[in-house]
């Protein structure tokens, strides 16, 4: 248990920074209704892969924040990286033909490291506008290459590509449009690859990805596919539950898009650097994607920064329109900021001296084993990952894999039983639990985390049950 009980005057301190928190706080995905009702957690610092609230009180961080802080909370030598580069070029912009050494060397590195052979490096500052400036150049490169009319984007149900107009378009979650207007036109969403969830009773993986290419195909001559510029796929979906592609899906959605000169984006934002095993999770799934996205684990979360990676065709095409126009009319004050570059560029050194992926790789096994197991408790429905990450999909019913009613919170019960053991989780896409550590999680801290989330489970159990919320 989280046992430690705050002082009086941690308390004090608290509540008024919670009342603080209520008066003057628009908070990003948060029922905002609710959050005067809400206690808010407080977090005030890091310690590896733990945190610590206002209140002494200490979580192990199973989320890495969001996906992003893949080097714990307390790396030294990437706080230096960016007090040394707030000493040296606190801020500078990377507009009209004007560069710095930490831009120049990140972008060297990432293309050193692409899963396929990229041309050049844009940056930004989140893995939404890295995916608007994908829509966008998927756009400028249509009409560079005169085919003007292919400008259709399509995405998946379930899929989350970020907030921004475009990014929030291409997302494939009904909170992300609704009331908001979205998606735009020209966002078209496809069925989503969940074999657990979609898949016929008795359909194979296999035959599941070839239903679902089949059905891409259609719906590209449906549009015609003069009309249809891109596709962009997550790797292993996040957000939308931690869902991993059935077997031969990208193989076979590949084909498709060849035939209809149809380009692939591939969103790395939570797959990129090792969270699926492999430097990108287009090499773990043969993804050759034109336009490739990244960001969190780009600076371990430490600094705002992304990256969008383009292939020589792509930019040829951009380029050379670019000359037509006078300028490449896209950018943002901070594309190649010279701090979140040198703390990018001091992370992937990092990860390569530690031997990061190597130590993730090799803990993998005793990650997997243990979240897999949890698909044996009477709460889930089906446990599921690869490489660190995973969810747990609760369900009221295991065996019709029925969810609960999204109204009786069990996914957010969880969550509040997993804080009281000193675990924080996350619930996401209806009741999924979802676990994303640190990359440099050791096996003890391993247990620790599934131990937690187990009781936190079993009290979860406990009251389903007082409160006859399972099948019988
Ligand atoms: C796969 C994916 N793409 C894009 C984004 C958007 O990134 P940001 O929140 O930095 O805009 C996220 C955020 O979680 C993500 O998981």
């Amino acid at each position: 248990m989280n046992a430690s009980i705050p002082t009086a005057a941690l308390q004090a301190a608290h509540a008024e920074r919670a009342a603080n928190d209520i008066a003057a706080h628009l908070h990003p995905f948060t029922n905002l209704a609710a959050h005067p009702q809400v206690d808010p957690l407080v977090i005030e610092r890091g310690d590896g892969i733990y945190v610590e609230d206002d209140q002494g009180r200490r979580y192990l961080e199973a989320m890495s924040g969001l996906w992003c802080v893949s080097l714990g909370f307390s790396n030294a030598r990437l706080a230096k990286a960016g007090s040394d580069a707030l000493h040296t070029l606190p801020c500078y912009h990377t507009f009209n033909h004007r560069s710095n050494a930490a831009a120049i060397a990140l972008a060297e590195k990432l293309l050193s490291m692409a899963p396929v052979p990229m041309s050049k490096v844009f940056f930004a500052n989140s893995g939404s506008e890295a995916n608007d400036t994908a829509v966008k150049l998927v756009w400028y490169y249509h009409n560079a290459i005169g085919k003007p009319g292919k400008k259709k984007i399509i995405a998946r149900r379930n899929a989350y590509h970020g907030v921004t107009v475009a990014a929030a378009s291409l997302s494939g979650l009904v909170p992300n449009h609704r009331d908001f207007d979205l998606p735009i036109d020209r966002v078209l969403h496809v069925d989503c690859p969940h074999h657990y969830r979609y898949a016929e009773p008795g359909e194979t993986e296999e035959a599941f990805a070839t239903r679902l290419a089949d059905a891409l195909e259609q719906r590209i001559l449906a549009e015609g596919p003069d009309t249809v510029g891109a596709f962009i796929a997550e790797p292993v979906m996040g957000a939308g539950g931690v869902l991993v592609p059935p077997a031969t899906y990208f193989e076979k959605v590949q084909a498709v898009l060849r035939k209809y000169e149809v380009l692939l984006i591939a969103d790395e934002v939570i797959c990129g650097f090792c969270r699926t095993g492999e430097m990108f999770g287009s090499t773990t799934f043969g993804l050759r994607p034109d336009i490739l996205t990244a960001a969190k684990a780009l600076s371990s979360g430490y600094v705002p920064i992304s990256a969008v990676m383009v292939s020589e065709q792509v930019h040829a095409a951009v380029a050379a329109n670019s000359g037509k126009i006078g300028t490449f009319g896209h950018g943002f004050t901070y594309s190649g900021h010279p701090v979140s570059a040198a703390v990018a560029v001091k992370t992937l050194e990092i990860y390569k001296r530690d031997k990061v992926f190597e130590t993730a790789a090799k803990n993998t096994p005793q990650f997997q084993k243990r979240l897999m197991a949890l698909g044996d408790h009477p709460l889930v429905g089906e446990a599921r990952g690869m490489g660190l990450v995973g969810a747990i999909e609760l369900a009221g019913d295991k065996r019709a894999k029925k969810p609960f009613d999204p109204k009786k919170g069990v996914g957010a019960a969880v969550v509040r039983n997993a804080e009281a053991e000193g675990l924080i989780v996350r619930v996401i896409a209806g009741d999924i639990i979802s676990v994303c550590p640190p990359l440099i999680i050791k096996p003890a801290e391993i247990d620790e985390l599934f131990d937690k989330l187990s009781r936190a489970l079993d009290k979860t159990l406990d009251w389903a049950k007082r409160e006859q919320l399972l099948a019988a």
